[in-house]
């Protein structure tokens, strides 16, 4: 349900704080003129030489940002912090999944620790441009790993931790990566997840990789190739680690990271971030729209395998010198207070999760939360997936106590960082994701790319280009036009359907593409098809998303068995158990079901549309396309 009415005033605690009081007064300024605002937010960052222009729209959909410009994202997330008093302050606080396995890292140890990976991979031959693979955990080493890539001027391609070895093989081999960096195992709720072994299996045949360094953190044992596996604490006492490393100034526009996500094909694509304007949005949306200060504990919950992550846990708590908090564990081990407890101990003042972790701590009841000191909170986030009002609600209630500002916030691994969200001071509709960022300006559209009137549902698109936009997809211009500039002339296609109400409030409703939202990650049916489809019982089969109470999707396969295979819940219970180790257990169906066959269009295409309606009991639509038996 949803109450679109309804709107709750910003707490007095967070109106005494807040970086930005009369929200409405930045949205005219940044609105009036949103390349200046940009501009002005830049101008709070180092360079190491000024930007010609700020916005180079000459060859749009090609969009480039403060061009002519250097710089370095670690210039701006560490060094200079080092000549500051900054330097003795905690940058990062660690807490294992073994809560009392704690490491704490000033600023001025992150950057010895970054100064170490970088003369690593520097003398592994890592040069500029080229790309580092990071498949790790959330442990310490993943920031060391990624600052260390950005500070040579290497491009990080991490990928999700939970990914299996054909996924991690795929993304390996499509960006060339000669280095990878990883663990020999990671803890999931007390038991190892064995990543080197899954390491070893995607690059076996690997055309490019040349050196694995893996990370001890489990301690479980692994099978070390003597010519291209290397123990990173063993290189660390060679004196090819030691000593000062340079921060590579590059341009504005060089690329800093890709990464892959999914979309309606089952080749994932990888969305490109370049250093100089994703630095100034990060920044920019930490201050004015999350309210962090430097003073604050910061803890997204986020993994950096996904963009909240990359974003939001690594670069901008650093960006504005605050300290980030990173925990190992899930939110339910080994009890389902684990994160009211940390907040209580390290004093979070800012937290930063997901709806479905909302979801999931809710059911747990409100003991677990009220039972613990966690009045150092002020700013709550959910991003991801719609957060509905009742979530919403006891986001707000329990968790902060109705002191807080929770701040819902929409946006893409495409996007970078935050587009649609509601300013601390900002009135809050539960349910809606709130308003444009400042600079930015979005409307809902109908198949014929008229904006509809208030309260319609329609296309949402962006319609200013901003700093952290993708700049390409990796090797797929053509790809990166097709997808997001061709639909409408001139506006960002973001794949999501909307509507926007009277106050100019947006409410997010789904995917109208190929893609499913589960607890949080995105994931393509075509990537789960192909995953269903590589099991020798299927013949073909049909993946949608159906609604769930806590993941907010579900994955639901349509199975048609070749012959001679009969459909049992052994079969079934084969094939999602198929699907979790062949692409991911994040992606493991909900439900199989065995069908005779799969509707489709006259041209062969299966109507997931016409699947998901029967599913939902609703009507079936326009069936005029659909193939006679
Ligand atoms: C969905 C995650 C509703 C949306 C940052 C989008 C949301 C997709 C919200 C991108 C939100 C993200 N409310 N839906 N606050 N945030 N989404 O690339 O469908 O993993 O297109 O980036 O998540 O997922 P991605």
């Amino acid at each position: 349900m949803t109450d679109e009415s309804t709107l709750i005033q910003p707490p007095q605690e967070v109106l005494d704080q807040a970086n930005v009081q009369d929200w409405k007064a930045l949205l005219e300024r940044a609105d009036a003129d949103p390349v200046a605002f940009w501009e002005g937010e830049a101008a709070e960052l180092e360079w190491s030489h000024p930007w010609d222009k700020v916005l180079d729209d000459s060859g749009a959909p090609f969009y480039k940002w403060f061009t002519g410009a250097r710089t370095n994202i670690v210039s701006n997330a560490i060094d200079r912090h080092l000549t500051t008093a900054r330097r003795n302050k905690l940058a990062l606080i660690w807490v294992g999944e073994d809560t009392s396995k704690v490491r704490t890292f000033s600023y001025f140890s992150l950057n010895r620790e970054v100064e170490q990976m970088a003369n690593i991979l520097l003398s592994m031959g890592v040069q500029k441009g080229d790309v580092v693979t990071i498949y790790l955990p959330r442990i310490p080493e993943i920031y060391f790993a990624m600052l260390a890539a950005a500070k040579i001027g290497a491009v990080h391609s991490v990928v999700f931790a939970g990914y299996s070895s054909e996924a991690l093989n795929a993304r390996i081999d499509d960006s060339e990566s000669k280095v990878v960096i990883t663990v020999d195992g990671s803890w999931i709720n007390g038991s190892v997840f064995p990543m080197k072994k899954i390491v070893d299996d995607a690059v076996r045949f690997s055309p490019t990789v040349e050196n694995v360094i893996v990370v001890r953190n489990t301690g479980s044992e692994v099978s070390m190739d003597p010519t291209r596996d290397h123990w990173y604490h063993e290189l660390a006492r060679l004196p090819i680690a030691q000593g000062h490393c340079e921060t590579v100034q590059v341009d504005a526009e060089d690329p800093l990271f890709i990464l892959y996500t999914s979309g309606s094909t089952g080749k994932p694509k990888a969305a490109v971030h370049v250093h100089g304007g994703y630095q100034v949005h990060l920044s920019s949306t930490m201050k004015n729209c999350l309210d962090i200060h430097e003073a604050d504990r910061w803890w997204c919950t986020a993994d950096p395998g996904w963009i909240t992550g990359t974003s939001y846990v690594i670069y901008a708590p650093l960006i504005r010198g605050a300290t980030a908090f990173m925990a190992e564990g899930s939110p339910v081990y080994p009890y389902p207070d684990v994160w009211w407890q940390l907040v209580e101990h390290y004093g979070i003042n800012g937290m930063f999760t997901a709806p479905t972790a909302i979801r999931t701590l809710m059911r747990f009841g409100d003991a677990w939360v009220t039972k613990h000191d966690i009045s150092t909170l002020r700013i709550l986030v959910s991003a991801g997936e719609p957060l509905n009002p009742e979530a919403w609600r006891w986001f707000h209630d329990v968790v902060g106590q109705g002191r807080c500002s929770v701040i819902d916030n929409w946006w893409q691994t495409e996007t970078g960082a935050m587009q649609v969200t509601s300013l601390p001071t900002m009135p809050k509709k539960p349910g809606s994701a709130g308003r444009p960022i400042p600079g930015q300006a979005v409307a809902v559209l109908d198949e014929q790319g008229n904006e509809v009137p208030a309260g319609s549902d329609g296309f949402l698109v962006l319609k200013n280009p901003w700093p952290s936009m993708l700049r390409t997809l990796f090797k797929e211009p053509q790809r990166y036009v097709e997808t997001y500039w061709s639909k409408y002339p001139g506006v960002y296609l973001t794949g999501d359907s909307a509507r926007i109400d009277e106050d100019g409030y947006v409410w997010i409703i789904g995917r109208t593409d190929d893609v499913i939202k589960v607890s949080g990650h995105r994931i393509g049916t075509a990537e789960v098809e192909a995953a269903v489809t590589s099991h020798p019982a299927v013949a073909e089969c049909a993946a949608i998303g159906l609604p769930h109470e806590v993941k907010g999707n579900a994955i639901h396969v349509l199975v048609v068995l070749n012959t001679g295979y009969q459909g049992s819940n052994e079969l079934a219970a084969e094939i999602r158990q198929h699907v979790s180790q062949t692409l991911s257990p994040i992606a493991k169906p909900d439900v199989i079901e065995f069908v005779d066959k799969l509707p489709k269009t006259r041209s062969g295409k299966i109507m997931r549309r016409v699947l998901r309606a029967r599913a939902l009991g609703q009507d079936e639509g326009d069936l005029s396309t659909l193939e006679n038996d």
